[in-house]
């Protein structure tokens, strides 16, 4: 296999990291294709936790790492996490793309204050100025990682940014300053900024493998996730290929990856929504807090009609399921197969947000199970069906399951 891409089928925190660099060893080139820092991937190795938002975490197997142009870069939090990898040599694995866009500091002033004008109606965004960034992108005064390596252009770029977006600004930003500063970071990776596209289509005709790197969940895609409470990038598999530049034809595979019960951070529809003593003791047990920004994430039951709808959109052949050891020691576990909106009962899922708000889940329940038990890591009856239900429901294989928190814990189900 020469590609394979890895997707969130829910709302993000999925568990993809910890996918990606559990099959990163059979890939030489890891490349991200959207989204920005507020992205967060947690890969625990031995006793040591690595905390990731930009750069892919296939670089714990110093696999080379592509930030594609489909991304918004914050060159700060670039700093910060080379700063980090330094035991692992990251300078000579990045490969950024001289196409993607900055992300400013005014872009995380808009982001807040644009959320703070929006009220009751705000998306919970991660504050990254993730929004403000892809914003200035299609309004075609964004910042590229190209125009930090030529200062002068740069405060002329900025310049024009602050005439438009300064009206919705309190801070007073310098340009020259702001010129000067991000020049010196883009510097600092000059050597590591390239045409990212050209790189991976030359790689894959000289046969070296591809894994692309997803980050978010479909449920927060601009075009096909719960508008308006979504990111705004695609997070989709049809983000890669304008987030990466490649040919339809090299991307083939897709893995999708869920948790096995849902969890969303920010504002927005959530229909197995548990706000209770269960939804608490998953958050706990789950240590379900925010990589980004520590912030609890709202925890329910699994929603296999979210689920079913990311599979058939991105084309996903293949399912792997983290943290369903969480769920174990639980009297009884429920999934959501249908919904009930007016009355009626559906399998689909609706585009209006006042529809996914009214929708009641249909569920079927499941004998709860123990994991591991007496010490021993075979996989228990209950969660067995379980899985079974999964795979019939989204006519798609389960490949890949984690039971733990470590590398050590993921189990290859069956060959991908
Ligand atoms: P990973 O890659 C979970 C959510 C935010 C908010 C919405 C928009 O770790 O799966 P944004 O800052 O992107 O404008 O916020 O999207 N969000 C995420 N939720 N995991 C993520 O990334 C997320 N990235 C953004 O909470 O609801
Ligand atoms: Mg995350």
């Amino acid at each position: 296999m020469k590609t394979l891409a890895v997707i969130g089928l829910q709302f993000g925190d999925e568990g993809k990291g910890k996918i990606v660099d559990y099959i990163a060893r059979y890939f030489d080139i890891v490349a991200r294709y959207q989204g920005g820092a507020n992205a967060g991937h947690t890969v625990k190795i031995g006793d040591s936790i690595y905390k990731f938002h930009l750069i892919p975490s296939g670089i714990l197997n110093h696999k080379i790492s592509v930030l594609g142009n489909g991304m918004v870069i914050d060159p700060l939090e670039l700093q910060d996490e080379i700063n980090m990898l330094k035991g692992f040599n990251p300078k000579k694995y990045l490969k950024i793309s001289e196409r993607a866009h900055v992300v400013m500091p005014y872009h995380k002033e808009l982001d807040r204050n644009i959320e703070e004008l929006k009220g009751s109606e705000k998306v919970g965004t991660t504050g990254m100025g993730i929004g403000p960034a892809y914003e200035d992108k299609y309004a075609r005064i964004g910042i590229r990682i190209i125009d930090l390596l030529d200062k002068d252009l740069l405060k002329k770029k900025i310049e024009i940014a602050l005439r438009i977006r300064g009206r919705y600004l309190n801070s007073q930003y310098d340009p020259v300053k702001l010129a000067e500063e991000y020049h010196k970071l883009g510097l600092n990776f000059k050597k590591n900024i390239i045409d990212t596209s050209d790189y991976i289509n030359r790689s894959l005709k000289s046969g070296k493998t591809i894994l692309f790197e997803g980050a978010q969940g479909t449920h927060l895609d601009v075009d096909f996730g719960m508008y308006p409470y979504v990111t705004s990038s695609n997070t989709s598999a049809a983000g890669i290929l304008t987030g990466i530049g490649t040919k339809p034809c090299h991307v083939r595979k897709i893995i999708g990856v869920m948790k096995a019960y849902t969890t969303r951070v920010g504002e927005g529809p959530f229909p197995t929504e548990l706000r209770n003593d269960i939804g608490n003791k998953i958050l706990t047990k789950g240590n379900e807090y925010g990589t980004t920004t520590g912030r609890p994430r709202r925890v329910g039951w699994l929603d296999l009609v979210l689920v079913k709808y990311a599979i058939d959109l991105s084309g996903v052949s293949e399912i792997a399921i983290s943290k369903i050891d969480i769920l174990s020691g639980m009297d009884e576990v429920k999934v959501a197969h249908a919904y009930k909106i007016n009355g009626k009962t559906t399998k689909n899922l609706p585009v209006k947000i006042e529809d996914l708000q009214k929708a009641e889940p249909v569920y079927k329940t499941f004998k709860g199970w123990e994991y591991p038990t007496n010490g021993k890591k075979n996989i228990p009856d209950e969660m067995m069906k379980y899985l079974n239900f999964i795979e019939k429901y989204t006519e798609t294989r389960i490949s890949i399951i984690s039971l733990g928190a470590k590398r050590e814990d993921t189990v290859l189900l069956k060959r991908i």
